[in-house]
């Protein structure tokens, strides 16, 4: 009979698992809030993964202890040349790793469902993984289902606001989506809220932009295009395999912005103001508030522009509001709503510490 080998020993020879490490993608104003809320958790002595690299389209910096010095060198370096960003050359993370995307970019969605097939996780506010093309949101899927890596998307919509969790659970519950509607963009509930006839819209969108509440470009917001990808990501969260071109959307970017170099928006905002303020004075006339509403349902999915009365639910909150209302069978008469602050670096930043967390802890996102 062999000998039994005593558990302490056996246990010492398998090797330790290797802690995982974070990779942070974007260091605008998203990932700058990401890295400032990383320092105060870990000095409050919440146990997050290390942070081994911090990337822009620029540049690959070691992450280390002194996050900040990271940071800010990375933001301060120099234009790449070539079109390759530098972190796609450099070490890749290893199964386990999580990577974090706060960018806006194609190419690094492109990668979600590559990193999930290697067994690394990803936390992202970048709503092109699952509210752009079908094709990659299923790959998303698919590379998930394969090898178990987890895909946190809770900054996607209502910078982390309970929607896509309470969603989910509808669904796990058996329960059908019949319709979900509501004020997404907390970027264009704040623009709206502050349209009064006093100050011209574009002025608006300059003081959004710089408190950091619109994309990027600001026209991914006022074209319909952010509110477009929200609600796809929230219809295939409620199971349906809804491409981007069976949304409807109404844009009110005059022509003219929308085909200017990025560089040249600034000074072509201003061509939004005249039919923007004509629709403003008649919605006020008539007692009503202008909002942009995203819904979907058996008949289809849309954004626009509304005016609803001021007392309409839809207009209830103030700031960066979002404020969704979710149809389901056991949802029929009284929809589930849910509403709070959806724009803004830090709350998304803590959305994404809070996926991480989830995922560095083996919690549900
Ligand atoms: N602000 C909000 O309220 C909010 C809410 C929810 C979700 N989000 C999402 O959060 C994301 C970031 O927003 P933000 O306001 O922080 O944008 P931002 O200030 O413009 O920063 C974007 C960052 O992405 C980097 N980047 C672009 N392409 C890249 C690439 N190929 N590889 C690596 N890095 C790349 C940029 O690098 P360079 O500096 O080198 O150009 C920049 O550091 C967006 O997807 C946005 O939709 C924002």
């Amino acid at each position: 009979m062999s000998a039994v080998v005593p558990l302490r020993r056996a246990r010492a020879r398998q090797p330790a698992p290797r802690p995982a490490r974070l990779a942070l993608l974007g260091t605008g104003g998203v990932g700058s809030a990401f890295v400032a809320r990383y320092a105060r958790l870990a000095a409050n002595g919440v146990v997050l993964p290390a942070v081994s690299w911090i990337c822009n389209s620029r540049t690959q910096i070691a992450g280390g202890v002194d996050l900040a010095s990271a940071l800010r060198d990375a933001r301060a370096a120099a234009p790449a040349r070539g079109g390759f960003p530098p972190w796609a050359e450099g070490e890749s993370p290893q199964p386990g790793d999580i990577v974090v995307d706060a960018t806006a970019s194609e190419t690094v969605a492109d990668w979600h469902p590559e990193w999930l097939a290697r067994g690394v996780h990803v936390v992202t506010a970048n709503k092109l993984g699952t509210g752009g093309e079908l094709g990659r949101a299923q790959a998303i899927a698919d590379a998930r289902a394969a090898t178990g890596s987890r895909y946190g998307d809770s900054a996607t919509v209502g910078a982390g606001l309970p929607l896509l969790r309470s969603l989910r659970a509808l669904v796990d519950g058996g329960d059908r989506i019949h319709s979900i509607e509501g004020v997404l963009s907390g970027s264009l509930a704040w623009l709206f809220a502050h349209f009064d006839g006093t100050r011209p819209f574009s002025e608006l969108v300059r003081e959004a932009r710089s408190a950091g509440y619109t994309e990027p470009d600001p026209r991914v917001d006022l074209s319909g295009e952010d509110v477009r990808r929200k609600l796809l990501i929230l219809a295939r969260a409620a199971g349906f395999a809804l491409s981007a071109h069976e949304v409807a959307v109404e844009s009110w970017v005059p022509a003219g912005l929308a085909c200017v170099a990025a560089a040249d928006v600034e000074t072509t905002l201003a061509t939004l103001d005249g039919a923007l303020e004509a629709r403003r004075a008649e919605a006020a006339a008539a007692g009503a508030r202008l909002c942009v509403v995203g819904r979907f349902d058996a008949d289809g999915a849309r954004v626009g522009l509304r005016a609803l009365p001021a007392a309409h639910p839809l207009c209830a909150g103030g700031g960066t509001d979002n404020h969704v209302a979710i149809h389901s069978d056991r949802y029929s008469a009284q929809p589930l709503v849910i509403q709070g602050p959806g724009a803004g670096a830090e709350v998304t930043a803590a959305a994404l510490l809070d996926d991480v967390l989830a995922i560095a802890h083996v919690r549900p996102v």
